[in-house]
């Protein structure tokens, strides 16, 4: 370790978020509780990330969730576990998974301040069995005050993502990454396993304005938007000085490698998926927050991300995000 490393303060993640809310006397905590619950979520999905191969959360359940995608067992563990790490405490009145059809209501809406958490427990079901990193990514919005108790549990659901109040991302990768914004800038964490906490690493983490990676699963290619077609086309000529291709498959992976180097990642509608494939509340949105928070942008190939407004909970999404010049640029050629 260098000396630096050595010397800087160790800072855990409830640390980092009491101390968050000092600068706002009004706090009530509720916030802080609601992380440090995901933070005790994520760490024990990773320990079943771990050591997956040996107990049994390997391979799908042979049935399909809510969208018409196949189970995996470990998508199962993970709901559950961050289920029952935040029901526990009536400051969340509501948690919205992809996982379900509907939303959990811990809470009756009637109750004044409460909060919605809303969830993609596992991201990347596909790179599951083949120990390729996956994640976990958070939203959190305030219930709204302007909707009566006779309209249930939806209204406080389908807001856009302005209205987040924290959102974040864990990849379980060679090691345990966790990033959160409460709209006051990036803080990012590693899991010292050691210890079983999360370690402040990064206070205030900017993605860098530009970077010469595109992210996208280019089979695709044919049924992309024109624009987007352009955009590859003059990605891969001497005049645009040479861009690199990465492509994970894990949306929470890309992310964070492309807020960290640059770049810019892209889900555009395609033949298969006319609205997009990713989905609005789960992933568009909370990642779309964390990239505004770095600096970056996010964008649906026509307006910002964050101002759409949700039609249903399982809305999906077209997806540009990364560095603010490379959106951008793909945007230009959009027009
Ligand atoms: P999930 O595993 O939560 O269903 O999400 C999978 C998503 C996302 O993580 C990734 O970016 C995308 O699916 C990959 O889709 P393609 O296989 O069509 O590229
Ligand atoms: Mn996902
Ligand atoms: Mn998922």
């Amino acid at each position: 370790m260098t000396t630096e490393a050595m010397t800087r303060p160790i800072v855990t993640i409830v640390q980092h978020i009491r101390e968050q809310q000092r600068a706002f006397p009004t706090a009530t905590g509720d916030l802080s509780w609601i992380l440090s619950g995901i933070a005790l979520a994520t760490r024990i999905i990773q320990s079943y990330v771990r050591c997956a191969g040996i107990v049994d959360v390997l391979g799908s359940l042979g049935k399909e969730n809510v969208q018409g995608e196949l189970v995996q067992k470990l998508d199962i563990v993970a709901n559950e576990t961050i289920l029952r790490c935040l029901a526990y405490r009536d400051i969340v009145g509501i948690m919205v998974s992809e996982e379900d059809d509907e939303p959990t209501i811990v809470k009756s809406p009637a109750e004044p301040g409460k909060y919605t958490v809303l969830f993609d427990p596992l991201d990347g079901s596909s790179n599951i069995d083949v120990n390729v990193s996956i994640g976990t990514i958070f939203s959190v919005l305030r219930y709204r005050d302007d909707v009566p108790e006779s309209e249930g549990a939806l209204p406080h659901c389908l807001q856009p993502g302005v209205q987040q109040v924290a959102a974040g991302y864990v990849v379980y990768g060679s090691s345990t990454v966790l990033a959160y914004t409460t709209g006051n800038g990036v803080h990012m964490f590693t899991l010292d396993p050691s210890i079983g906490a999360y370690v402040l690493h990064t206070d205030g983490v900017r993605m860098p304005d530009t970077g010469k990676m595109y992210s996208v699963n280019e089979a695709y290619l044919d049924s992309f938007p024109q624009g987007v077609r352009d955009y590859l086309a003059w990605a891969k000529t001497e005049e645009s000085g040479g861009y690199g291709l990465r492509y994970i498959g894990s949306l929470v992976s890309d992310f964070h490698r492309t807020l960290l180097k640059g770049g810019v990642f892209l889900y555009p509608p395609t033949a298969k998926n006319p609205g997009g494939k990713l989905r609005l509340l789960y992933e568009a949105n909370p990642l779309g927050f964390i990239a505004e928070q770095a600096g970056g942008a996010a964008m649906d190939f026509k307006g910002r991300v964050l101002e759409r407004q949700p039609d249903s909970l399982h809305a999906r999404t077209p997806l540009l995000i990364g560095s603010k010049s490379e959106v951008d640029r793909v945007m230009e050629f959009m027009r």
